[in-house]
C-alpha cells in the first residue's frame, strides 16, 4: 500500500473582532497553523472540537471556521468542543460547570457542519466521532450518542484501523482512574477537561466493541505523547490557540500544533507539528470563561458586529 497522510487539529478557536470579547494571539495562531496546514500533503483533516470560541452563540463564527477548513485542499471533518456547543453536565452549579450543552447548540452545529455522530471510511481507515461531553445530559442527543455507539458502530464495515475522535479526553492518568472531584480546587480541573464514570466505562466498552485503535481528544491544549491503555492507542492533541496545563504531567508538551499521521503497511504513525512561531500578542478585550448574556458588551468589537447579535 502507498502510504498516505490525515490530520487532526484541535482547539483553534481563534474567536472574533466582531464578537463581545477577542483575543489577538487566537486568531494570530489560527492563521500561522491554517497556513501550515495549507500546505500539508494530506488526504484529509480531522478537527476536534472548539473550532470556535463563541460558536455556541455566535453562528458567524461556526460559519467563518467552516469556510476557513473548507478552503484546504482536501476535505475535514469535525466534531463540537464546548466552546462550540456548551459545556459537560452536571446537577453540581460551579463555576466550571455552568454553560452546559443544550440540544439546540448542538442541532445548530450539526447545521453547518453535518450530522452527529458520523463515521465513514477513507482507504483503510475508519473514522468516527463523537461528542463525548454529552454523557449524563438526559438530551435527546445523548440517548442517540449510546444507541449509535452500541448498537450501529459496532454493525458498520470494519477497516484495517479504527480511529475515534471526541473534544474531551476519556480520561486524565489512567483508564480507570476515579471520577475528578468538581467541588475540590485541586481537581475541578481535571474534572473539567475528561468524561466522569460511569460514562466513561461504556464509551470506552462501545469502542472496543467496534475495533477501534485510536482515540484521538483535544479540549486541554497539552499535548501528551501517546498513551496504550488496553490495547488502545490515546492522543491527547495539542491546541493551536493558546497553551494550557503546561505543568501537568512531566511529559506534557505545551507547544501548539497540530498533529500527522502516516498510514502505510506497518500501521498508524504519528508525527506532532508544531507551530513555527506563537502569537505574543496580548491585545483584545472583554471577559474570559464563560459569559453570562449580561456580560456581552458588543460595543467593546473592534470591527461591526453581525446584525443578529445585536436584537
Ligand atoms: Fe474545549
Amino acid at each position: 500500500m502507498q502510504p498516505w497522510r490525515f490530520l487532526c487539529a484541535c482547539d483553534m478557536q481563534p474567536g472574533s473582532p466582531r464578537s463581545f470579547r477577542y483575543a489577538a494571539k487566537c486568531r494570530e495562531n489560527w492563521y500561522t497553523a491554517l497556513e501550515q496546514l495549507r500546505d500539508e500533503e494530506a488526504e484529509l483533516l480531522i478537527v476536534g472540537g472548539d473550532l470556535t470560541r463563541d460558536g455556541s452563540i455566535h453562528d458567524f463564527e461556526l460559519e467563518e471556521l467552516q469556510a476557513e477548513l473548507g478552503s484546504l485542499p482536501y476535505p475535514f471533518r469535525a466534531v463540537p468542543g464546548n466552546m462550540d456547543t456548551g459545556n459537560k453536565h452536571t446537577d453540581i452549579a460551579h463555576l466550571k460547570s455552568h454553560a452546559q450543552v443544550t440540544g439546540e447548540q448542538l442541532d445548530r452545529f450539526a447545521q453547518v457542519f453535518g450530522e452527529l455522530p458520523w463515521s465513514f471510511m477513507h482507504r483503510n481507515v475508519r473514522f468516527s466521532g463523537i461528542y463525548g461531553a454529552l454523557a449524563g445530559s438526559g438530551l435527546p442527543h445523548e440517548e442517540r450518542m449510546w444507541q449509535w455507539l452500541e448498537e450501529e458502530l459496532p454493525a458498520l464495515p470494519r477497516a484495517d484501523h479504527h480511529v475515534m475522535v471526541m473534544h474531551y479526553a476519556l480520561f486524565i492518568d489512567e483508564l480507570r482512574e476515579a471520577n475528578w472531584d468538581l467541588t475540590n480546587p485541586d481537581e475541578n480541573t481535571a474534572w473539567y477537561f475528561c468524561i466522569d464514570e460511569p460514562h466513561r466505562s461504556r464509551m470506552f466498552a462501545a469502542m472496543q466493541a467496534s475495533g477501534v485503535e485510536i482515540v484521538l481528544s483535544g479540549h486541554i491544549h497539552c499535548r501528551r505523547p501517546e498513551q496504550v491503555a488496553e490495547g488502545v492507542r490515546f492522543f491527547k492533541c495539542a491546541g493551536i490557540a493558546f497553551p494550557q496545563w503546561a505543568d501537568r504531567w512531566p511529559d506534557g508538551d505545551p507547544r501548539l500544533g497540530y498533529h500527522r499521521f502516516e498510514v502505510s503497511d506497518a500501521g498508524i504513525s504519528e508525527t506532532f507539528v508544531p507551530l513555527p512561531v506563537e502569537s505574543a500578542s496580548d491585545e483584545g478585550y472583554g471577559p474570559g470563561g464563560h459569559p453570562s448574556v449580561d456580560q456581552r458588551d458588543y460595543s467593546l468589537a473592534w470591527e461591526p458586529p453581525p446584525a443578529e447579535v445585536l436584537d
